[in-house]
């Protein structure tokens, strides 16, 4: 049966699910708008070289991570492993290139072949927004702080906001020249990995999470010092805006983050309630060199994993949104009765109201069953007898009242309570 289950690290989300997953979309639809973002729907796949080049090809995702494969056409594409790649392919052809800022969110799945784990996927769902085409410092903190914003709005409280700088280009050699000294030093205690990348990518050391590299990583030299005037104030104003914001945060040196487009600000928002998979949100501020020989794309932005805020959500016992009120159960007794309801069916639905019918002959305590399984607010009885008065039973299924009313009392009635037009 294995064939007929989803794929590991897939899931299936059903409908009594939604309300959760719809909090989480729609207090984004709210929020990013304030700030001047609008929804940007990119496909599910692009060309590999949109990632390979986006993300950087030494990076985990694209070395080990990319559902990658090559269409009836030949050509090599990948489902997204992320979406800021996509969406500043998406934006190349604006005039983002000239300077002019392009506010865009998305909500969608993304594919990472992962070894699958608690609040790990291989299917997973982001919500992320990019703000492309200028820098500055203020732009980057109001990033973090919309996103703090959206997360407090979940309620999602008691999350840690981490900060730090990866400096420009010309921070980088010599940040990388003071790690490389100090970890040379070191580099037999050091796992395999970080040993080979000493030489190799040695800022991973720095996010390494085998506990014989922490000790040493924590005791590492401070890079940012070697960075240049004009970027360590970059970070500065950047702290500055968000202490003016109220948005608490924390300098995490040993933040770098697994993708290689970043350039000054990185982030991530962490939760303890969550185990080992414990970032809900990350971004930052990037340069993608996308075409060959072209001038980069920048922006800054965050994504955040929608499985990751449920399960914050549930450690922290928010309340489930309340539910939508429950259809109108249409019970009929007989074939005429039926017949009568089908037709009084399609029109309360054509008029907003939600209506569940039995199509088959059931018992009366049968149809009553079936509506409590629905949870209907209102069961509507019509038989033979109602069907000569004109008139049909109107139960409300929370207070076990009952009224026999009209056809069109019945439709002004229901229409005042789902407030559609009467
Ligand atoms: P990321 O840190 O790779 O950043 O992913 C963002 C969030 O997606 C993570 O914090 C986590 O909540 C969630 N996530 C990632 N992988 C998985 C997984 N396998 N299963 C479940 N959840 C996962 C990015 O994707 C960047 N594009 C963010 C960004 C936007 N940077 C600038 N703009």
């Amino acid at each position: 049966m294995a064939k007929f289950s989803p794929p590991p690290g897939t899931a299936d989300i059903f409908p009594e699910e939604m309300p959760l997953w719809y909090r989480l979309e729609d207090t984004a639809r709210r929020i990013f708008p304030l700030y001047g973002y609008g929804e940007l729907r990119t496909p599910v796949f692009e060309y590999t070289e949109v990632f390979k080049r986006g993300i950087g090809d030494e990076t985990e995702v694209v070395q080990k991570e990319m559902y990658t494969f090559e269409d009836r056409g030949g050509r090599s594409l990948t489902l997204r492993p992320e979406g800021t790649a996509g969406v500043m392919r998406a934006l190349l052809n604006t005039d983002v290139m000239n300077g002019n800022e392009k506010r865009v969110f998305y909500i969608g799945p993304m594919f990472r072949g992962e070894r699958p784990a608690a609040g790990r996927r291989r299917q997973f769902h982001q919500v992320g927004v990019e703000n492309a085409g200028r820098v500055a410092p203020e732009l980057d903190a109001e990033c973090m702080a919309m996103m703090m914003q959206y997360l407090e709005d979940l309620e999602i409280n008691g999350a840690k906001l981490l900060i730090n700088t990866r400096g420009v280009q010309a921070d980088r050699k010599p940040a990388e020249k003071v790690l490389r000294e100090y970890f040379r030093k070191h580099i037999a205690e050091m796992c395999d990995d970080c040993k080979t990348r000493v030489e190799r990518n040695v800022w991973r050391i720095l996010d390494c999470k085998q506990p014989g590299c922490g000790g040493i990583v924590k005791q590492a030299p401070d890079y940012v010092s070697t960075y240049t005037a004009e970027s360590r104030a970059y970070f500065d104003t950047v702290c500055g805006l968000l202490t003016a914001f109220g948005v608490d945060f924390e300098i995490d040196k040993q933040l770098v983050r697994g993708l290689d487009y970043y350039a000054h600000t990185v982030f991530e928002v962490i939760h303890p309630g969550l185990g080992a998979q414990n970032a809900i949100a990350g971004g930052g501020r990037y340069e993608l060199y996308l075409p060959e020989n072209s001038k980069p794309i920048i922006g800054v932005g965050f994504a955040a994993g929608l499985e990751r805020l449920l399960m914050v959500q549930e450690a922290l016992k928010v309340a489930a949104p309340a539910p939508a009120r429950g259809p109108v159960f249409l019970i009929s007794m007989g074939n005429a009765a039926r017949a009568f309801n089908m037709e009084l069916a399609h029109e309360l639905r054509s008029r907003g109201i939600p209506v569940v019918i039995e199509v088959e002959e059931k018992s009366m305590k049968a149809q009553m069953r079936a509506a409590n399984r629905v949870n209907a607010a209102f069961a509507v009885i019509c038989g033979g007898e109602e069907l000569e008065k004109g008139r049909v039973v109107c139960k409300d299924m929370r207070e076990g009242s009952q009224n026999e009313i009209s056809r069109s009392e019945l439709n002004s009635f229901l229409g005042k309570i789902y407030k559609t037009e009467v």
